[in-house]
């Protein structure tokens, strides 16, 4: 069991930011990544559909064997992470508990902002997280939905995204916020940019560094750290294999062997 692959799931390409930070923080262990690219984006969907999704996903991943699972979507965590976690023995994780608990340590004026797709704003996961933390904590929210199809378009330095950033943050900047937690798996590729626009009173915090220690944590308690392996890491989608491939080689810090297309509905 504990060198078997931890099972790490996206909607797309966002996850592997996540998937970055796994490598990076615990590089003994294997990973199976799937990625949804053939019905991304998850953060314009309905929680049912989000929930049917994931449950697919999770039986798929479970057929690799995995000893935990990695919900690398803040539109997943907010909305299925809950109901699948159920559904399964092994630990589920999301990405939003790490990621508020991050903002709540890191703001000092109390006074944080959250930036997402509607899906998770709508869900209203992260103040309800934070505020549990902290309640004399206030959130600040705004979904900023053309930031993921910027990213995949592969304009994360252009002007065209700093003058949308600069649009979408204009309110929530406006609230004398100390901390803006990224609170989609696209926007720390988008971070010097974001950066920029908030300036540099705002700290920025991404969810998936605290993710990582949060497995970690997790694999510990539970005694399934890998011990004495060859880290393996392996990759599907559900659609466009090379455009998956090519992203994946600019951002992670392993080699990208085969990546192998999954028809979903075999998963029902
Ligand atoms: N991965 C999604 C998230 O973190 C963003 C992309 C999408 O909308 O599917 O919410």
């Amino acid at each position: 069991m504990n060198n078997s692959p931890i099972g790490i799931f996206d909607s797309g390409i966002g996850g592997l930011t996540v998937a970055r930070e796994i490598m990076r923080q615990l590089p003994d262990e294997s990973t199976v990544y799937f990625g949804d690219t053939a019905r991304v984006p998850y953060g314009s969907k309905s929680r049912d559909t989000i929930i049917s999704f994931s449950r697919q996903i999770m039986k798929f991943l479970m057929t690799k064997n995995v000893k935990a699972i990695v919900v690398a979507c803040n539109t997943a965590s907010a909305f299925a992470l809950d109901t699948i976690a159920k559904e399964t023995d092994i630990p589920v994780i999301g990405v939003i508990e790490p990621g508020a608990k991050a903002a709540a340590d890191t703001t000092i004026n109390k006074r944080i902002g959250v930036i997402a797709t509607e899906g998770t704003i709508k869900s209203n996961t992260y103040p309800k997280v934070i505020k549990s933390i902290d309640p004399d904590i206030q959130v600040f929210s705004k979904a900023c939905p053309l930031f993921v199809p910027l990213v995949e378009e592969g304009w994360q330095y252009d002007s065209v995204t700093y003058e949308i950033a600069d649009r979408y943050l204009y309110d929530i900047m406006s609230y004398d916020i100390d901390t803006l937690v990224l609170g989609c798996t696209h926007y720390p590729l988008i971070r010097r940019t974001i950066q920029k626009v908030v300036g540099d009173k705002v700290t920025l915090v991404s969810p998936a560094y605290e993710t990582a220690k949060e497995l970690e944590r997790i694999l510990a308690g539970e005694d399934i750290r890998a011990h004495a392996n060859k880290a393996e890491h392996h990759f599907y989608v559900s659609d466009s294999v090379e455009r998956f491939r090519n992203f994946a080689g600019t951002i992670l810090p392993c080699e990208i062997g085969p990546v192998e297309c999954v028809n979903m509905e075999q998963y029902n």
